[in-house]
């Protein structure tokens, strides 16, 4: 079937090509599938009114997929790539739950088209749900809003007539990059309330605990959580996932700054998961550990690797535990960089203490760090003793080796 404005849609079983090269192709795209699942668990808890879920600009369609297994909704997958386009239908076809899905190969960016399949397909007018992964220019740390493809304006003001508005504006979850810019991100909610004005939304911040901010979405009407700007995300190996959000109230730039403190013996101090700071939730943090805001010292040296100085231990119940790495206590510190050289010294310190493995958490060159923790457990191996970590101090170039709390 293909529309007067050119959209096909894209039925075949099975590909004329090797699905393998398809899939090396794409999986530079690809959402894992651990984030596309628990978007589609979340998802799946709004209160979505009746309509298709839309995603116009597909990839492999992986997102697609989940929504289609979690939401009792029928899925339109809409991708300008031929190739692509085959995958996601290929991919559908061989999932359990394939019927409720269809693909259009064709520009997103063109409702009225799109929409004549869909409506002809699955006799729904009107989309509930709209899933946004534009593709941005490949090989940049940085890139313009007006550089995403589909574009964010042109794509939102067409499907403006055939989307679902409530009272708190249209479930959209635009999945952008986690580098965007504070003044990026303004330039993107002014699009969204261009279109849909008195939109609520909400910006979530997602790790996977890999010392990074893995994800940033930006979510509206039903989807976004009334009340809060921000959001963070721990998601988890197993699926289960962990939150904190603010509760309207004004996020922490204006007035928490980062120390350039220097630790001491016996200092408390937390390796904290970088979306804390990042979604600007370090009051909302710190109000959850007992403290006023502004009340605890920051050590922001390394932007993967903020460190929080606290009073007392973050006890496993509590809300923020998630989003704290590790904990432990100050007892010695390397006055040296760390290579082959400084090694033994580290280790000394270590057994002096009765620590028996070494976390590195610290910047290290790639190539020295296998050499490293190698070296380290050769020497330490034979050690009965507590797990310790090693991290930047705040007010010098030395290095921190600190006891893990026990959990
Ligand atoms: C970042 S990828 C989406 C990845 C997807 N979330 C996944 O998990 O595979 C963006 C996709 O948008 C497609 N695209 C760009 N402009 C488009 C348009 N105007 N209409 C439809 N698709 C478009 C690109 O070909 C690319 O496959």
């Amino acid at each position: 079937m293909t529309s007067e404005t050119g959209h096909k849609l894209v039925e075949s079983l099975d590909l004329g090509v090797d699905p393998r090269a398809i899939k090396k192709e794409v999986r530079r795209l690809v959402t894992p599938k651990s984030v596309s699942e628990y978007r589609a668990k979340i998802s799946s808890k709004a209160n979505l009114p009746e309509g298709v879920i839309l995603d116009p600009a597909a990839g492999s369609g992986g997102q697609l997929l989940a929504y289609s297994k979690y939401l009792d909704r029928p899925c339109a997958a809409v991708e300008l790539s031929p190739q692509r386009a085959d995958f996601c239908a290929y991919q559908f076809s061989k999932a359990s739950n394939n019927s409720s899905v269809i693909t259009i190969c064709g520009d997103g960016t063109d409702a009225q088209g799109v929409m004549s399949i869909v409506e002809s397909k699955t006799g729904q007018t009107s989309i509930c749900m709209l899933h946004v992964d534009p593709a941005r220019p490949m090989d940049t740390q940085k890139h313009a809003v007006s550089e995403m493809r589909p574009s964010l304006s042109v794509l939102l003001e067409s499907w403006s007539k055939y989307i679902h508005v409530g009272p708190d504006g249209p479930a959209m979850t635009l999945d952008l990059s986690p580098r965007l810019a504070r003044q990026q991100m303004s330039e993107i909610e002014d699009i969204v309330l261009g279109v849909f004005p008195c939109t609520s939304m909400t910006w979530e911040w997602l790790s996977r605990g890999g010392g990074r901010v893995d994800r940033l979405c930006l979510q509206t009407g039903p989807l976004a959580d009334i009340g809060s700007a921000s959001r963070s995300v721990r998601l988890w190996n197993d699926g289960s996932f962990s939150t904190l959000q603010d509760n309207g109230d004004i996020l922490d730039t204006p007035y928490l700054g980062w120390s350039n403190y220097k630790l001491c013996l016996g200092d408390l101090v937390a390796l904290i998961d970088p979306v804390i700071p990042k979604s600007g939730l370090r009051g909302v943090f710190e109000e959850c550990a007992g403290y006023a805001r502004g009340e605890l010292v920051w050590i922001g040296k390394s932007e993967r690797r903020p460190l929080a100085l606290l009073h007392e231990e973050i006890h496993s119940g509590s809300e923020i535990r998630p989003f704290v790495v590790t904990q432990g206590v100050v007892v010695g510190r390397l006055a040296s960089k760390l290579d082959l050289m400084s090694i033994d010294s580290l280790a000394s310190l270590a057994m002096k203490n009765n620590i028996a493995t070494v976390q590195l958490r610290c910047s290290l060159e790639p190539r020295l760090h296998k050499r490293t923790t190698d070296r380290l457990s050769q020497i330490l191996g034979q050690i009965h003793g507590s797990p310790g970590f090693l991290i930047e101090d705040g007010g010098s170039d030395d290095l921190v080796l600190c006891k893990e709390l026990e959990v």
